[in-house]
């Protein structure tokens, strides 16, 4: 029996190429696992009507962690018009297949480390950059609690003169509730508490200088003061962690000013979304930013990126992110020595600056930036 099983999920685009490099290096490492098929993304949702069938849940249940490429999302019409004709009119509605993993195996904590490699021709704004994003994960405005038209009767409760805003409501009353979309911001104070420790934890753990909250607690006074109040409550735990806050919109601008005054950043759902992509922008780009998201007892490891469909099946995309990716789950799952080996040949290749991919060539075009996907997971399995 081998020593773990573990989903595999290459999901749509270049998911898939990301995930066959990946294969050539945990190959290499000599990973003793048991790679477990299983269906998720868009062909499933085009054939199926369901991008996560229930076979791939069973299958999650029995591995002890999965490993995801990318996952291809569409709004809600463009996703029906692309059913089966069978399967259309049938009130199928399309959800982000992830985003409902997370929230079915209460994946609550995503995490998503941006660190920028010596030598990689990307890192404009320094080699000193290391960032780590804890973004909660199943809460917020990703809940999925939405309306699109905006029903009578919840409409009415939102006006209801004792718990609502009658005065507020009015406006989209007099809009008509039928032009009226409503997305809520729902968050638990065990939400807040779970995500703000875990990244109060990891500080101290790593001895990471600070951890700053990002929200906007000034104009979304009930979910981002929640937060806000949770946030400090655990900050006093720690004292040896500093303790900031910042808007999120502020923030952006900050962190292109001066990434290297940031170490940890936590945030709700969404902000952490955005700001994740920012720091990956930091480091080069998605094609650097891994992401791993963790349950108590399980865990999906997924590249911040998506699924890049115009590059689907070219083998020309970044393997990094994955590779990195598939570190944190070796870190996961225990095997500290693999994932240090495994994220010091990533380091190493990126800085001999020999095999590029396409995204790397920006500043030296020409003299790099050709080596598909699969010769730079050579590269890095060569060091292995
Ligand atoms: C991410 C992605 C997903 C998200 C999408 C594809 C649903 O942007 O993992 O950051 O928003 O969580
Ligand atoms: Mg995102």
């Amino acid at each position: 029996m081998p020593k773990y099983t573990i989903a595999w999920m290459p999901g749509d685009g270049v998911g898939k190429d990301v995930m066959q490099a990946t294969r050539i290096v945990l190959d290499r490492l000599g990973l003793d696992a048991e790679y477990v098929p299983a269906d998720i993304g868009w062909e499933f949702w085009v054939n199926e009507g369901n991008p996560l069938p229930d076979r791939t849940i069973e299958t999650l249940k029995r591995t002890d962690c999965a490993l995801f490429g990318a996952i291809t999302s569409k709004p809600r019409e463009e996703a029906a018009a692309e059913l089966r004709p069978e399967l259309r009119g049938r009130g199928l509605s399309y959800f982000s297949p992830i985003v409902r993993l997370r929230q079915l195996f209460n994946l609550h904590t995503n995490l998503r480390p941006c660190r920028a490699f010596r030598g990689n021709p990307l890192n404009r704004l320094g080699d000193d950059i290391d960032l780590v994003v804890f973004r909660e994960n199943t809460e917020g405005m990703y809940g999925g609690i939405e309306w699109f038209p905006l029903p009578e009767r919840v409409a009415a409760a939102m006006a209801d003169a004792e718990v609502g805003h009658p005065e507020r409501m009015k406006q989209w009353f007099d809009k008509g509730l039928e032009n009226v979309a409503l997305s809520t911001r729902v968050m638990s104070r065990q939400g807040c508490e779970s995500i703000c420790r875990r990244s109060f934890e990891y500080a101290q753990r790593f001895g990471r200088r600070s951890v700053t909250l990002v929200e906007k607690p000034n104009v979304l006074r009930e979910t981002g003061g929640l937060m806000t109040r949770v946030f400090r409550e655990i900050a006093s735990e720690y004292p040896g962690v500093e303790a900031w806050e910042a808007n999120v919109d502020a923030i952006c601008m900050w962190m292109l000013k001066s990434p290297q005054d940031y170490d940890v950043l936590v945030a709700e759902n969404m902000f952490g979304d955005i700001v994740s992509d920012l720091c990956a922008g930091l480091v080069g780009g998605l094609g650097f930013a891994p992401a791993a998201n963790i349950g108590d007892d399980y865990a999906v490891f997924e590249p911040t990126h998506g699924s890049a469909p115009k590059y689907d099946g070219m083998d020309v995309v970044n393997p990094i992110a994955m590779l990195l990716t598939a570190k944190m789950m070796l870190d996961w799952l225990g095997e500290s020595e693999m994932a240090g080996r495994l994220e010091s040949a990533v380091a190493a290749v990126i800085e001999a600056g020999e095999v590029r991919t396409y995204d790397m060539a920006q500043v030296r075009a020409g003299s790099a930036g050709t080596a598909s996907t699969t010769a730079m997971a050579e590269a890095v399995a060569a060091l292995l």
